[in-house]
């Protein structure tokens, strides 16, 4: 995809039929209009529930997921049976004829006869391309590895969307694990994409963002950023606090993991030193680094995030698959 063309087209005229029958590895296969009009569709789907129960009628989703999740496949999943379809698929390759040495090829040939789109999650980077190659109905990456999690990424954004009415123009931390956390990434290109961002990025040496990254903040005139150890001292200047989990699953070594795991932990006296309007996000799961004392303070944002996740995905797979939300080209264009 190229970048956008948003002038003089209405956000809903220009992406339906685009979308239709595409797959989503990264967010570069969304243009910054395509994820504007998926997040108005999000908050049109949020107060038209019952307008939107019959879209997907018929529909059947499939979700592979070859490594553990909770929110992602239950929400793809939820989604779905909300919008009116019907969701099969296996949690676990070890319940499927992976276990007895298909290729993901294989299994995306075999299942596209089966479903009109497939979400899946893979541990190794690159899978869901090789899976949107193979399969002849749209592919939604749910996270391969480190690389990307898109769907994730659009769920942040509605959380900013919700929380300031705008997802840019904002000094956004992100703090911990900024290696192996691919919710980081796919974030830090989407705000990129948008403009006017400062990154604060908080790590140890260790976990420092991938200079891939880090290049695409300084490709962007209208962004910054600046890498620090210490939490403290920044979180005054924040806008949004982008909490992560150390990602134990990628580390070579555990010793190296037991290390580094408890680096930062977010709990109710830092929060103290952050503005009233500071939004605290985390992709989930959590382990140590957001104390649960945190959690009935109004800046944390964590678990709309997740509710937005599900919302997010009603949007994109109601696109993907081409069925219209009853009423929204309306709602859309008032
Ligand atoms: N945020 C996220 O991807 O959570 P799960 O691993 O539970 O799907």
């Amino acid at each position: 995809f190229s970048e956008p063309v948003e002038n003089g087209t209405s956000p809903a005229a220009s992406t339906d039929q685009s979308l239709s029958g595409r797959s989503v590895v990264t967010l570069d296969d969304l243009t910054t209009a395509q994820i504007q009009d998926l997040l108005l569709k999000a908050s049109y789907i949020d107060t038209h529930r019952k307008e939107v129960a019959h879209t997907c009628d018929g529909r059947i989703l499939a979700t592979l997921f070859y490594e553990p999740s909770t929110r992602t496949r239950l929400s793809f999943e939820t989604a779905m049976l909300r919008l009116g379809g019907n969701v099969i698929g296996f949690a676990g390759a070890q319940l499927s004829s992976v276990s007895k040495g298909e290729s993901i090829g294989d299994t995306l040939k075999t299942v596209s006869n089966y479903v009109d789109a497939v979400a899946i999650r893979h541990p190794k980077e690159g899978a869901a391309l090789v899976a949107s190659q193979a399969a002849s109905v749209p592919v939604i990456n749910a996270g391969d590895g480190g690389h990307m999690h898109p769907t994730q990424t659009l769920a942040d954004l509605a959380t900013l969307k919700s929380r300031f009415g705008r997802i840019t123009d904002l000094t956004v931390g992100l703090c911990g694990d900024l290696t192996f956390g691919r919710t980081v990434h796919s974030l830090i290109e989407t705000l990129c994409r948008f403009g006017n961002v400062h990154f604060v990025l908080v790590s140890p040496d260790e976990l420092k963002t991938p200079q891939y990254v880090l290049d695409r903040i300084d490709e962007t005139p209208s962004c910054s950023y600046e890498e620090v150890k210490d939490l403290v001292s920044v979180i005054a200047d924040l806008d949004v606090l982008y909490m992560t989990r150390v990602q134990k699953e990628r580390f070579f070594n555990e010793d190296d993991y037991l290390r580094l795991r408890d680096t930062y932990i977010l709990d109710a006296e830092k929060l103290k030193l952050s503005k009233p309007s500071m939004a605290v996000l985390h992709p989930l799961p959590r382990v140590n680094e957001i104390a649960v004392d945190v959690d009935a303070d109004p800046r944390a944002a964590y678990f709309e995030q997740v509710r937005n996740g599900m919302l997010m995905r009603m949007a994109l797979e109601s696109t993907l698959v081409g069925d219209t939300l009853p009423g929204y080209e309306d709602w859309s264009n008032k």
